[in-house]
């Protein structure tokens, strides 16, 4: 039996379509490798939101030189983001590799390997477009009791340092109907944890119903028996409606979780971004939240070094980050990705001013994550125990329904079981807690 071997780099959208290309290689006969060295197909599911996802694939690919010339029937596929934007430079770079695949070309896989494998010359398909759903496709998923449901692709917004678009096309909803129906399905195969996803999820539905339906979506989810625990993400904080808030609010399954990406908390800034809101707008979002949904997590993303971002702008930022007091924030450092509106926008900040305000946006959030850690200690909360902490391999990892991190002792029998727990202690990333079971 062939073997296969997938790297995933990425999102949530990647992790998903990594799990349909082990569904179907997995249907065309070939079976998880344990590694490199018993592959016979390694395949790249890439990136390239920014220059280091582009840097990551480049050098582990390069890499497998020498694996290549040792075993020449080993077959180096790359798909995902990167392949999809710049193809034929990635060929070029990479000359050992068998096949390129774009991100709509996911369904072809098998036969475009087959067709890699009996050419001499390297194979690249990139598709401009489709007119089907990757969530079509069987999967192998990686946790049993957990699913990836994509209900968007792409995306619309072109937010001018953005690549996204370019690499997964405009904005196409998966019909309602299949959404439900497919959540039954999940449901009755165990999955008991289903993340909606979508790179705005808010807009679900624009392109095929002429308005919005992500509440109503959200809403039958929820009614579908089964699922205990129902996530989305990401809101575009331009079209989080109330209605929203408000099922998130009135619904026990729905989890009590916003990624509400800021980007950045200086008006002037968030216009030559394309967000199309303000900083205003932004915080009586999170105020909404925080005063309709009980034990309400939001999370962010935030950007520095934008060009043209100033101190003053960056301390705007800063502003938002204390009133917002995020329970986590991912920062990132502005990278120009060619072909984006902002990489022609002129007065890019320096590295050295870019490098020193990541560093006090950190410790900003670090506090806001603390502190609001700190304030669960003592509570009790429902932990699903996801698996063995990565860092502590004696203690399990589960996550609260707000989906904050806790590390308990116990045995593997736990894993996917959801537990009553006391939060003992509390840490940047993550808590502490206890159990009957496990005291
Ligand atoms: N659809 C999501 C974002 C997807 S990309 C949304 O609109 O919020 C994930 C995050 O990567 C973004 O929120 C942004 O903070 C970051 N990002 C995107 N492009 C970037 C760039 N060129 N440089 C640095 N960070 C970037
Ligand atoms: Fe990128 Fe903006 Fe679309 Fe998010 S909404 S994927 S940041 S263009
Ligand atoms: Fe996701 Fe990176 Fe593509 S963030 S959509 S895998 S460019």
């Amino acid at each position: 039996m062939k073997k296969f071997t997938i790297k995933t780099f990425g999102c949530q959208m990647n992790k998903d379509d990594s799990e349909r290309i082990s569904g179907l290689l997995s249907g065309a006969g070939y079976a998880p490798s344990d590694g490199d060295g018993d592959a016979d197909v390694i395949i790249f599911n890439t990136c390239c939101v920014r220059q280091n996802a582009d840097d990551r694939l480049y050098g582990q690919a390069a890499a497998l030189k020498q694996l290549k010339a040792a075993r020449p029937d080993v077959l180096i596929a790359i798909g995902g983001c990167l392949a999809q934007t710049d193809g034929e430079t990635v060929l070029k770079r990479l000359p050992h590799v068998d096949l390129v695949f774009g991100t709509h070309n996911v369904a072809r896989l098998p036969e475009l390997i087959a067709a890699a494998a009996s050419q001499k010359h390297s194979v690249l398909e990139i598709l401009e477009g489709s007119d089907s759903f990757t969530s079509d496709l069987p999967a192998v998923r990686k946790h049993p009791w957990h699913a990836w449901l994509p209900i968007t692709v792409g995306c619309d917004n072109f937010c001018t340092y953005c690549i996204v678009p370019y690499a997964r096309g405009r904005e196409k909803s998966r019909p309602i109907e299949k959404l439900i129906a497919h959540c039954r399905e999940l449901a009755e195969e165990g999955v008991k944890e289903v993340t909606l996803l979508g790179q705005n999820v808010n807009s679900y539905g624009r392109d095929l119903y002429g308005g919005p339906r992500f509440a109503e979506l959200l809403a039958a989810v929820s009614a579908v028996e089964g699922l205990d625990r129902i996530r989305f993400t990401t809101s575009h904080p331009k079209d989080l409606t109330e209605q929203v808030i408000d099922i998130v609010a009135g619904s026990a399954n729905v989890c009590p979780h916003f990624h509400l990406p800021l980007q950045s908390g200086s008006d002037r800034v968030l216009e030559r971004m394309r967000r199309q809101y303000t900083a205003e707008g932004y915080l009586e979002i999170v105020d909404s939240i925080r005063g309709k949904v009980a034990d309400a997590a939001i999370t962010t993303d935030i950007m520095v070094g934008f060009p043209g971002e100033t101190e003053e702008d960056f301390q705007a930022t800063l502003d938002v980050v204390r009133a917002a007091r995020f329970d986590q924030a991912f920062t990132f450092i502005y990278s120009h990705r060619p072909g984006t509106a902002a990489s022609k926008y002129r007065c890019q900040v320096t590295a050295a001013a870019a490098g020193e305000r990541f560093e006090r946006l950190i410790e900003e959030q670090n506090r806001n994550s603390l502190v609001n850690n700190q304030r669960l200690v003592g509570a009790n909360m429902p932990v699903f125990v996801e698996g063995r902490s990565k860092k502590d391999n004696y203690r399990l990892a589960g996550r609260t329904p707000s989906n904050k991190l806790v590390h308990l002792k116990g045995g593997d029998e736990l894993i996917g079981h959801t537990l009553d727990v006391w939060m003992r202690e509390a840490f940047t990333w993550f808590l502490i807690g206890e159990t009957a079971e496990t005291a």
